[in-house]
């Protein structure tokens, strides 16, 4: 047990929903107990409560609650800033050719550790993992996640048709590795599992089909796909698949729609589709970067506001930028100001949909996402800016962002930094 003596800055409530939803501390303090978080507020009062613990000092430094990532894709983290193609093209230059590697699990075992050193080198330490299509590349994921100590729901992507060949595989075969992944990891260590179809457009109705049926046999098992991305994708899925009214509808069908369901993107949503998807409790996964460095649109955030559907943040790399969840706030804010139903997000907002928002969406928010006393202690230190309100100092450091990477600067010859 000790007390960490720094700033402290967290959502506890929903800013969308509530004013004051920001709680800040500034000489404050979190008292932690075999990795729980005992109590979050005041230095003095912590002090006076817990007066026998060590106290670490921190000051200067400020306390965020470990960030929640809600889309990243795990076999895509070589390939971030293949910049200049739309979704489809990019696939197939970029992400598709980089996926068929993790046939080797070798291969996948060293980008496993990659992947999980950049998680946690960003401070995020909760995720929704897009996979890989091949087991044993789930078992690197997955095994190199729970030494890492990570919270981490991820699946097996599955897909039968439109992917190179070596990404494909048969409804009963997925079904069989699913069936033996979740067995293996769902409930172990940290690790959940998720069943993940690629998207409509790279699956047959009997894939999607064993999909639902996965999760009809594990009612806390979670779901994760891509939805209404880009234009010609969605020209694709209305061509395969005639009979359904909408994008959303291929998903309903098969019973894929719920509570447990996070979708990412939904840039080009239908008003029905909001309707649904708010209905349902589903969430999506909001990947700001992704949308624009791919030119799919600006996600529509007004619109799934008034219609009270969930939604998060994600980076989707690697066609998003960068494995940063507060740079991808930071984008999330610039990109909802220029909207053409533009919003003014606020720091609180950016922060809660960073945190809090995913661990709701993953099912955690009883575990991790702020700093209530009983939820795990996941939290970053870093230097806090100067900030003569919460919300300012907030503001200052999502858009200060990372550390700069340079490591050395010279002028005129001389070495002047580094
Ligand atoms: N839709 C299907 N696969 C992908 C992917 O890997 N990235 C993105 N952004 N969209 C997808
Ligand atoms: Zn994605």
């Amino acid at each position: 047990m000790e007390i960490l003596r720094a700033a402290v800055l967290h959502t506890p409530r929903n800013p969308f929903l509530e004013d004051n939803a920001l709680e800040c501390y500034v000489d404050g303090a979190l008292a932690v107990e075999s990795g729980v978080i005992a109590a979050a507020g005041d230095f003095a009062g912590i002090r006076a409560r817990y007066p026998e613990w060590p106290v670490r000092d921190r000051r200067g430094s400020v306390l965020l609650p470990g960030l929640v990532d809600t889309h990243v894709h795990f076999p895509q983290t070589r390939i971030i800033g293949g910049l200049g193609l739309s979704l489809l093209d990019w696939l197939n230059q970029h992400a598709l050719p980089e996926e068929a590697f993790f046939a080797e699990a070798n291969y996948a075992r060293i980008v496993a550790h990659h992947f999980v050193q950049e998680l946690v080198r960003h401070g995020t330490t909760t995720a929704l993992v897009f996979g890989a299509h091949f087991p044993a590349a789930m078992d690197a994921l997955f095994e190199t996640a729970a030494l890492a100590g990570l919270r981490i729901v991820s699946g097996l992507v599955v897909s039968d048709r439109l992917l190179p060949d070596a990404l494909l595989q048969s409804p009963e075969k997925a079904y069989a590795a699913n069936k033996s992944l979740i067995a293996r990891w769902h409930g172990t260590s940290g690790m959940r599992y998720a069943v993940t179809p690629r998207f409509a457009l790279s699956c047959s109705e009997g894939m999607l089909e064993m999909c639902g049926a996965l999760l009809a046999e594990h009612p806390d098992v979670l779901f994760q796909t891509h939805i209404n991305e880009n234009r010609q994708e969605l020209a694709g899925v209305r061509s395969a698949f005639p009979w359904a009214a909408d994008y959303l509808a291929v998903y309903d069908r098969f019973q894929l729609t719920g509570s447990r369901s996070v979708f990412a993107h939904n840039v080009h949503a239908s008003q029905e589709e909001l309707h649904r998807l708010s209905a349902a409790g589903a969430t999506v996964a909001h990947c700001p970067s992704s949308n624009a460095a791919l030119g799919s649109g600006i996600f529509p955030m007004a619109r799934h506001l008034a219609a009270n559907v969930r939604f998060a943040l994600g980076t989707d790399v690697g066609a998003g930028t960068g494995f940063g969840m507060l740079k991808e706030a930071l984008q999330c804010y610039l990109l909802q100001r220029v909207a053409p139903e533009p919003l003014v997000l606020s720091p609180a907002q950016l922060l809660y949909l960073a945190t809090r928002a995913g661990a709701e969406a993953l099912g955690l928010a009883g575990e991790a996402g702020d700093f209530t006393p009983g939820k795990s202690a996941d939290y970053i230190v870093r230097k806090a800016p100067l900030g003569e309100s919460p919300e300012k100092m907030l503001g200052a450091l999502i858009t200060s962002g990372d550390a700069p990477a340079i490591e050395e600067v010279w002028a005129r010859g001389r070495k002047v930094f580094g």
